[in-house]
C-alpha cells in the first residue's frame, strides 16, 4: 500500500494522478513493472517525448508570446525590468524560444524563469531561472501552456440512484464508486458542473485548478496571466468528462502507473473566475483569434515570390504551413486563451463575435 486511503490500493483520481504524474522515485506509479518509478513528468524525455504541444509544433508560437510580452512590455511603460514566467515549462522550450524572438532592447531587459517540477535541464541558458513555484511580485507576463489540464482532479460519477459519488482507482486503472460528495467538491460541482441525477454522468472537479491558477495570477503584480489550454465553458460540459492519457503520441487509457499522461479538460471559466478581482465575463479567446491578433496567420506566401527568390519561398510556406497547424480549427486552433490582465489593459482583443 502506498496510499493511505484504505483497503486495496482505491484512491481519488487526484492521489491517484499526483502520484503517476510527478511522484519521485518509489512514489510514482510502478504498475507496469518499469524499471523507472519515477512520475511521468520527472522521467528524462520529458513531455516532448508523449505528444506536441504548440510550443513543439513550431517556433511561430514562441514568436507570438514574444510579441505578446513585447505589448505588455509598452503597457507597463518599457520597465527597466521585464519579467517572463514559462509556468510549467516542461523542458524550457518556450521561454528559450521567448528569448530568441524578442527584439535585442526588449531581451535586454528581460528576466526569465522558468517553473517545473521536473529538474533543470542539461544545455538550458544560464539566464533562464529555474524554480519549482512561480516567483512572487512578477512585472510582465505569466505564460501557462498546458499547464491546468494536468493539475490532478477527483472525478465525479452518478450512482443508479442519481447521487453523484467519488470515483476511486486502482494504480491499474480498475474504477469503483466512493462516498457522495461533500464539502467544497459538491460545492464546485453544484456551481461548475452540475450532473443531473442519471447513472453514469460524469464530471471532473475542477476545483485545485481553479485554487492553481488563482495562487499563479497572485504572482502578478503589474502585467498579464496567460493560460492556454483545452478547456470548455458550463454552456458546454463534456456530460462523460474528459479523463484521459497519452503514451508516445497515442491517446490511451488513463492508468495511474506512471506509464503515461493523464489529463482533462479544464473548466476554464471557473478558473477565470477564480483568477479575477471582480467578476465579469470570463476574458477567453481561441488560440486561432489569439494567434491571428498577433500577426500569425496561415496566409500562404504570394505565389510570384517563388519566381524571384524561390528560397525565400519555400520558407514563407512552411511558415505557413505550421501557422495553420497551430490555428487549425478541431485542433490547435480551438485552444483557448485566458487571460487576465493585473493593472493593465488587456492587450489582446476579444474575438469577434
Ligand atoms: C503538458 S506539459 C506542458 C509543457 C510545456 N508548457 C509545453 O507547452 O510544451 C505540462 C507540464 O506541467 C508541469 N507541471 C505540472 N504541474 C506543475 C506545477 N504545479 N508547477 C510547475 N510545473 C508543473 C509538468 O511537470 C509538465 O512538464
Amino acid at each position: 500500500m502506498r496510499d493511505g486511503t484504505g483497503s486495496g490500493g482505491w484512491r481519488g483520481w487526484r492521489a491517484a494522478t499526483r502520484s503517476a504524474l510527478y511522484g519521485t522515485d518509489g512514489e510514482g506509479g510502478s504498475g507496469t513493472g518499469d524499471s523507472d518509478a519515477r512520475g511521468f513528468y520527472r522521467r528524462p524525455e520529458g513531455p516532448a517525448g508523449h505528444f506536441r504541444t504548440s510550443v513543439h509544433a513550431s517556433p511561430l508560437f514562441a514568436t507570438a508570446v514574444a510579441r505578446l510580452l513585447c505589448r505588455v512590455d509598452e503597457a507597463l511603460g518599457r520597465p527597466g525590468t521585464l519579467d517572463f514566467v514559462d509556468m510549467a515549462a516542461g523542458r524550457g522550450e518556450l521561454v528559450t524560444g521567448v528569448l530568441a524572438a524578442l527584439p535585442a532592447d526588449v531581451a535586454a531587459r528581460t528576466r526569465a524563469y522558468a517553473v517545473e517540477i521536473a529538474g533543470r535541464p542539461e544545455g538550458l541558458a544560464p539566464r533562464i531561472t529555474w524554480l519549482s513555484a512561480p516567483p512572487p511580485q512578477v512585472t510582465g507576463l505569466l505564460f501557462a501552456n498546458e499547464w491546468l489540464d494536468n493539475v490532478p482532479v477527483e472525478v465525479a460519477e452518478v450512482d443508479p440512484a442519481g447521487v453523484p459519488r467519488l470515483v476511486l482507482v486502482r494504480d491499474d486503472g480498475t474504477e469503483r464508486l466512493g462516498d457522495p460528495l461533500s464539502g467544497a467538491e459538491a460545492e464546485w460541482l453544484a456551481r461548475w458542473w452540475p450532473l443531473p441525477a442519471e447513472e453514469g454522468l460524469r464530471a471532473e472537479i475542477g476545483l485545485p485548478r481553479d485554487l492553481a491558477w488563482a495562487a499563479a495570477v497572485s504572482c502578478v503584480a503589474r502585467g498579464l496571466a496567460v493560460a492556454v489550454d483545452y478547456g470548455h465553458t458550463a454552456d458546454a460540459r463534456p456530460p462523460f468528462g474528459t479523463l484521459t492519457g497519452f503514451r508516445e503520441g497515442r491517446e490511451t487509457a488513463p492508468v495511474p502507473d506512471g506509464s503515461c499522461d493523464i489529463t482533462a479538460h479544464v473548466a476554464l471559466d471557473a478558473c477565470a473566475t477564480a483568477g479575477a478581482d471582480a467578476p465579469g465575463p470570463a476574458p477567453l479567446l481561441t488560440q486561432h483569434a489569439a494567434l491571428r491578433a498577433l500577426g500569425i496567420t496561415g496566409a500562404r506566401p504570394p505565389l510570384a515570390l517563388a519566381g524571384t527568390d524561390p528560397a525565400a519561398y519555400v520558407r514563407a510556406l512552411a511558415g505557413a504551413g505550421e501557422a495553420a497547424e497551430l490555428t487549425a480549427p478541431g485542433g490547435l486552433g480551438d485552444f483557448a486563451w485566458l487571460l487576465q490582465p493585473v493593472g493593465i489593459a488587456n492587450p489582446l482583443p476579444r474575438e469577434p463575435a
